[in-house]
């Protein structure tokens, strides 16, 4: 019989994270969830505003050190570097979430410029990729960690919209490096992603938002793709962070989990 008591497998007291798409929506819930539970953070985005206003409230309300880094995760040095102040000032690396994403349209896939195919690809695809492989070494280096990768629910399923082709693609293979990354870099590290349904945020150009205007019809149609009769909020993915994060998911590596509201469940 086990004597670690269950809630304690959650706390992450005395680890440090790093949170790339920090400035935002998920990302910055992903920060919170990690805070609260007890670790050291580092935000990473290339929104420095936006960082600063995440930074100062999880100053204010955890006992949290949090750093803050201005890093474009499709720039190989920009991610190291993030990476290397992570250890330097927070004394290492035990969780890494990979989120920062970007989500456009662009008409069907025979009118889909190359540009913006590698726009997309390259932050979401590229930039995940990077972040997993600054995080392994960094990982490695200091007896293991939690890998988190944001994939999508269009990274499981397609879309009935059209002009996500660059997204789904790159989502889809956020899913299979998870696994892949999972196979090259256990036992001491885990990796694992969490595939989100809609969840209201920023992205887009904020045609996620609640209150984005003219997309009352596509909200709805998505409302009802769901088992719990609502899209998501940012928090409803907290709980799925700590788990991941910590040792309470300790024996769970190379999975997908999706946290959509039942969406891909039919
Ligand atoms: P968001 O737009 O609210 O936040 C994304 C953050 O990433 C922003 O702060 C942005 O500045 C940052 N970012 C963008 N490009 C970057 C780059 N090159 N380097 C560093 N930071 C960069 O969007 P949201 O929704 O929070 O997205 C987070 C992740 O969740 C993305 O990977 C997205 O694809 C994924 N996701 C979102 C869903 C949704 O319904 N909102 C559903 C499924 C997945």
């Amino acid at each position: 019989m086990s004597e670690t008591h269950a809630l304690d497998l959650f706390r992450l007291d005395g680890d440090v994270g790093l949170v790339t798409g920090a400035a935002s929506g998920i990302g910055r819930a992903f920060a919170e969830a990690l805070a609260e539970a007890g670790a050291d953070v580092t935000l990473a985005d290339v929104d420095t505003e936006g960082l600063e206003t995440v930074a100062g409230d999880l100053r204010a309300r955890t006992d949290a050190t949090v750093l803050t880094a201005e890093a474009d995760v499709t720039d190989p040095d920009a991610v190291a570097a993030a990476v290397d102040a992570t250890v330097e000032e927070l004394g290492g690396l035990d969780v890494a979430f990979a989120n920062a994403g970007i989500g456009l349209m662009h008409g069907s896939v025979d009118s889909t410029s190359l540009e913006a195919w590698e726009k997309v690809v390259d932050v979401n695809q590229k930039g995940v990729f990077l972040t997993n492989r600054e995080a392994a070494k960094a990982m490695r280096e200091d007896g293991g960690g939690s890998i988190v990768n944001t994939a999508s629910v269009l990274g499981l399923v397609g879309s009935e919209t059209p002009g996500l082709g660059a997204y789904v693609a790159s989502k889809g293979a956020v899913v299979q490096m998870t696994k892949q990354f999972a196979a090259e870099l256990g036992p001491d590290i885990r990796v694992n992603a969490v595939a989100p349904g809609w969840v209201h945020t920023d992205i887009g150009g904020g045609m996620l938002r609640e209150d984005a205007p003219g997309m009352e019809p596509v909200q709805e149609q998505m409302r009802q793709k769901t088992l719990l009769d609502r899209l998501g909020k940012p928090q409803d993915l907290k709980g799925i962070a700590v788990f991941l994060a910590s040792e309470a998911s300790s024996y769970c590596t190379g999975c997908v989990y999706p946290v959509d509201g039942g969406w891909t469940a039919l």
